[in-house]
């Protein structure tokens, strides 16, 4: 048989298998309780609802569900999107919107667009999972940017310090990806004068920022920070922003469907992108979902799903701080929004070796030195808060906290606790 690793181009050998999909392989035992995924409940599904929109759509438009579509996406769907944004204060026409195949494909678009082997991307140290994969598909490299301190955004400081180091060693460096509602994986929002501040660094240096939004309506407590897109239109509208946004977690992922907002010149090179990878994003979804949103009832979906994650969500605070050892270094963040929270463990802890202890416990999470593009941190973890039942998660807590505390414990009883041989 002919191996085919000989014929793989540069950028096939560059594509690297997601860990978080190799590691949900083995959470998929029936008793483990897996706080791994990134699924959205399912009990937010509106079921019904998007059953009866397909029968209306099919009565409607008949063979035209059934048809191509342009490149461009649907334009009841387009409609229906620019009503909803401009509810959230996006103002936008028809020739800024993109429909794609959910932001995933968005997110293998823009470095097929911007990037030569070689070029880099300025991201969070971590990020998702999903854009390092994409980006190094395209061999393009990361810059990982530090949160600050305060969970608020980049370490500014870093962010300078970095960036000039790699323009001294005469890197090209093309755009920013930031998520800064909730992040994926740490749950981080971003403050507005983060963003103010990071969109002043990108006009200073000509730089396009790459705001992946999935998670911004899913907020259950706060009152919004405005996008960095609504903010770079009210600074100094230069256009650099390329927002992403998806139905995944507000109504429901297997629709596949999301979009690109920009500016007219960025959404027609994109739909040159798109062409050769599916000529036109699958019209069965994007007419239900049209026909979905013609009931105005979006919003009351969203809100329904956002008061379900907050319940989730303070449960699992409350039972982390009952069950967690109690240490200076062990700490969690407490998103206000999205599906994840992010905990940062004792040094000497390293996530990777725990998780098969984990899995034998039978409780699983997401290794944080998955979101690490180089250099990866070993000693923090994702857990997801959206998927399991509260008797999961107070289950799975419990399970959780005594694998850490056993490798508390056993660092403890180490070199500290044994006798050395004299002379060492
Ligand atoms: C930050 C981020 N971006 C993009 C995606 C991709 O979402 P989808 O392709 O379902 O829209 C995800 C999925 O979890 C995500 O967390």
């Amino acid at each position: 048989m002919q191996d085919i690793s000989a014929y793989l181009s540069a950028n096939a050998n560059n594509m690297k298998k997601s860990v978080i999909r190799e590691l949900l392989k083995l959470t998929n035992q029936p008793d483990i309780i897996s706080f791994a995924g990134g699924l959205p409940a399912p009990e937010t599904f509106p079921v019904e609802e998007l059953r009866e929109a397909t029968d209306r759509a099919f009565r409607k438009y008949g063979d035209k569900m059934l048809q191509y579509g342009t490149t461009e996406g649907d334009n009841d769907l387009k409609a229906q999107i620019i009503a909803y944004e401009s509810e959230q204060g996006v103002q936008l026409g028809m020739q800024n919107l993109l429909i794609t195949s959910a932001s995933q494909q968005a997110l293998d678009m823009l470095p097929k667009l911007f990037l030569d082997p070689g070029d880099m991307v300025i991201a969070g140290r971590p990020t998702y999972v999903g854009a390092i994969q994409a980006i190094q598909s395209y061999q393009g490299k990361i810059l990982g940017i530090p949160f600050s301190s305060a969970n608020d955004g980049f370490d500014m400081v870093e962010l300078e310090k970095r960036y000039q180091r790699a323009r001294a060693d005469r890197k090209r460096i093309k755009y920013i990806y930031v998520i800064p509602d909730f992040q994926n994986p740490s749950g981080i929002c971003w403050s507005e004068e983060k963003r103010r501040a990071l969109l002043e660094f990108a006009y200073r240096e000509n730089l396009f920022i790459v705001e992946d939004a999935p998670y911004r309506e899913i907020r259950f407590i706060g009152e919004p920070v405005p996008s960095i897109y609504q903010l770079d239109q009210h600074m100094e509208n230069r256009g650099i922003v390329i927002n992403l946004k998806t139905f995944s977690k507000i109504l429901a992922p297997g629709t596949r469907i999301g979009w690109i907002i920009a500016r007219e010149d960025i959404i027609q090179r994109l739909v040159i992108a798109k062409q050769a990878m599916d000529l036109c994003t699958n019209m069965l979804s994007q007419k239900l979902l049209a026909e979905f949103m013609a009931t105005g009832r979006t919003r009351a979906v969203i809100e329904r799903t956002c008061g379900i994650y907050r319940e989730k969500r303070n449960f699992m605070l409350e039972k982390l701080e009952q069950y967690m050892p109690k240490r200076f270094d062990l700490t969690w963040t407490k998103p206000e929004g999205g599906l994840f929270l992010w905990i940062s463990l004792p040094h000497f802890i390293d996530t990777d070796k725990m998780f098969y202890k984990a899995i034998e416990k039978k409780v699983a999470y997401v290794v944080g030195s998955a979101f690490y593009f180089d250099n990866p941190e070993h000693n923090a973890m994702r857990i997801n808060f959206s998927y399991s039942s509260f008797e999961q998660i107070e289950e799975g807590v419990k399970r959780l906290a005594s694998c850490i505390q056993e490798e508390i414990d056993a660092h403890d009883a180490g070199p500290r606790g044994q006798t050395l041989p004299e002379g060492v």
